[in-house]
């Protein structure tokens, strides 16, 4: 058997749960650990192999837990730790494994180590941090927040400015220092040694910056912290001291990164991680790389992109295969169609993922083509980010409400954070409270109850996905060719493997359309394994295919 086999996460669907929005155990209104225990049976249904939790720490939850004032214990909005120990003996005993969210890019500044440090240039702690001396009485470089105005905080006592690369609430850690290095060793530790099986690194490729910290005339100053200098030898320090002892799955999150780079991040001798977000792939919406736009997709960059990393990943890294997650609109009101075609254009999109090479991840309610709620007002908004643009948009760059509301609507990540939608009770059965975030109004038609009765649901499809996954070989391990990167229609590709060849063809348009496969495939030895529309299976494979809207299909050609 050779690595690719050998790993369970290579074969593997992974299931992301927030929190805060998946199920309510009680009348609180905002979910919690217990309310996460009473769905496993579904999520075992489901056929998913591991559940990454976004962060369940002790947290003021200013970035809803992005914020850890305190990484050794579980935030009482969320239950306890004998909770915690519940749903993971829980989970291991359905076969489902637990992978964590580690935030350490930053902590919260409620954290002791920031408190400590804040107006105190001589605690012992003021070096985990990043503090510098005004220049000209300002702040030390242009750099941008990632959630709008600048990166630097004034400590006004020390006079001293400290970085904070998201809010300000979030104090970058200084990773030169070998004692937060070590600090990172013992938390990730901690949980391993509980049985965590796994970690989600949160923004860890911005972990090490560029040590001269200067201004940045042409960008948001990301050039200087992304990827940084010492950021593959600081991975390599961490995984070496924990994830390896441990045997955990490591998954990182690569903000603005490059495929040179994942490369080396997810390099197959496991030196660093073992897979890799990245993100351009949901820039094809923005304009000019500006989010806060609207626009439609550029469906032949998405292609390009998709095509740039299939190939460079195969055989050097892995990716994480995803189009959801908490800070991502829902995908299928983001390029499907939400109305007319929810369930053709869900299924459609998930097989143009799945059918490729990596570990995909399920975010919690897409697995029933839940849609963005639709919010038409800044009070029904929570996010932070979304909070902060509205008013930089507003009154920074004049752009009218009507406008601001509707990039929101389009583009907040309180799009993918409304409640999961599991019943056709109130607020959609998952809380008999008030929800923190309210649900969206489609929940009497979209919810889990509906899905589970429908065997022709989005939820039966992600079933069927994630069983292919173990039971085709080519998808793990093929080669992949995008077989008409010019059609303005049609995503359509190829895997293929010794002994199997894969054809995945998704019409991501609402007309219908014709697609004639290369003649060198040999269809007659082809069977379909997969389709959105549900005759589909039995019939037999043709030269010309004709597509309905949104379809997709799935032939597999056993090669002999
Ligand atoms: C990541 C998280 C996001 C968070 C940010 C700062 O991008 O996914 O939710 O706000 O990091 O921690």
């Amino acid at each position: 058997m050779n690595k690719i086999e050998k790993e369970w996460w290579r074969t593997a669907t992974i299931y992301q749960i927030y929190p805060k929005s998946f199920c309510d155990s009680g009348n609180k209104g905002t979910g919690d650990i217990k309310g996460i225990i009473s769905k496993l049976d579904y999520l075992k249904t489901l056929g998913i192999d591991a559940i990454w939790l976004t962060p369940i720490y002790q947290s003021p939850m200013i970035d809803n837990g992005y914020d850890i004032s305190d990484y050794y214990n579980v935030n009482p909005d969320f239950g306890c730790m004998a909770d915690f120990d519940l749903l993971l003996e829980m989970a291991h005993q359905k076969g489902i494994r637990i992978i964590l969210d580690i935030v350490v890019n930053h902590t919260s500044t409620e954290h002791k180590w920031f408190q400590s440090a804040l107006g105190n240039k001589e605690s012992e702690y003021r070096d985990y941090y990043i503090w510098k001396d005004p220049v000209n009485g300002q702040a030390p470089t242009n750099w941008e927040s990632k959630f709008g105005g600048n990166a630097w905080e004034l400590d006004e006592k020390t006079d001293q400015y400290y970085l904070h690369l998201f809010a300000k609430e979030q104090a970058d850690l200084n990773w030169e220092n070998p004692k937060v290095r070590d600090e990172v060793k013992d938390i990730i530790s901690f949980w391993a040694e509980k049985g965590v099986d796994g970690f989600r690194l949160d923004v860890i490729n911005l972990i090490s910056k560029q040590q001269d910290y200067q201004n940045d005339y042409q960008g948001d100053g990301r050039r200087f912290y992304t990827d940084g200098p010492r950021v593959h030898e600081y991975l390599r320090e961490i995984s070496d001291a924990v994830f390896n002892k441990y045997g955990s799955v490591t998954v990182g999150e690569m903000s603005s990164t490059t495929l040179e780079q994942c490369q080396q991040y997810s390099a197959l001798d496991s030196k660093e991680l073992s897979m890799v977000f990245n993100f351009h792939h949901l820039k094809v919406d923005y304009v000019n790389g500006e989010k806060w736009t609207q626009a439609p997709f550029d469906f032949l960059q998405l292609k390009t992109i998709f095509n740039h990393w299939q190939q460079g990943m195969s055989g050097k890294g892995w990716s994480a295969l995803f189009w959801c997650n908490h800070d991502q609109p829902r995908i299928v009101s983001r390029l499907g169609n939400d109305q007319e075609y929810r369930v053709e254009s869900a299924k459609m999109l998930a097989t143009s993922v799945h059918m490729m090479q990596g570990t995909p991840y399920v975010y919690q309610g897409e697995e029933i083509g839940m849609t963005n709620p639709g919010y038409t007002s800044i009070e029904q908004y929570r996010d932070l980010e979304s909070t902060n643009m509205y008013e930089i948009m507003l009154n920074q760059q004049g752009k009218s409400e009507e406008d601001v509301l509707a990039i929101l609507a389009q583009k907040s990540r309180d799009n993918s954070r409304s409640p999961v939608q599991w019943s056709s009770a109130p607020h959609g059965g998952f809380t008999k409270g008030i929800p923190w975030l309210e649900v969206a109004n489609n929940y009497k038609q979209v919810n889990v109850q509906q899905a589970l009765e429908d065997e022709n649901s989005v939820f039966y499809y992600y079933k069927r996905l994630i069983e292919l996954r173990k039971e085709v070989e080519v998808i793990t391990t093929g080669d992949y060719t995008d077989l008409a990167p010019e059609h303005s229609q049609l995503f359509c590709y190829q895997r293929r493997s010794e002994e199997q060849t894969l054809i995945c063809i998704n019409n991501y348009y609402g007309e219908p359309v014709e697609y004639e496969l290369p003649m060198n495939l040999v269809i007659e030895q082809g069977k379909y394994i997969l389709g959105n529309y549900p005759e589909l299976l039995t019939d037999k494979p043709q030269r010309v295919i004709k597509l309905r809207p949104y379809e997709c299909r799935v032939l597999l050609i056993e090669d002999h």
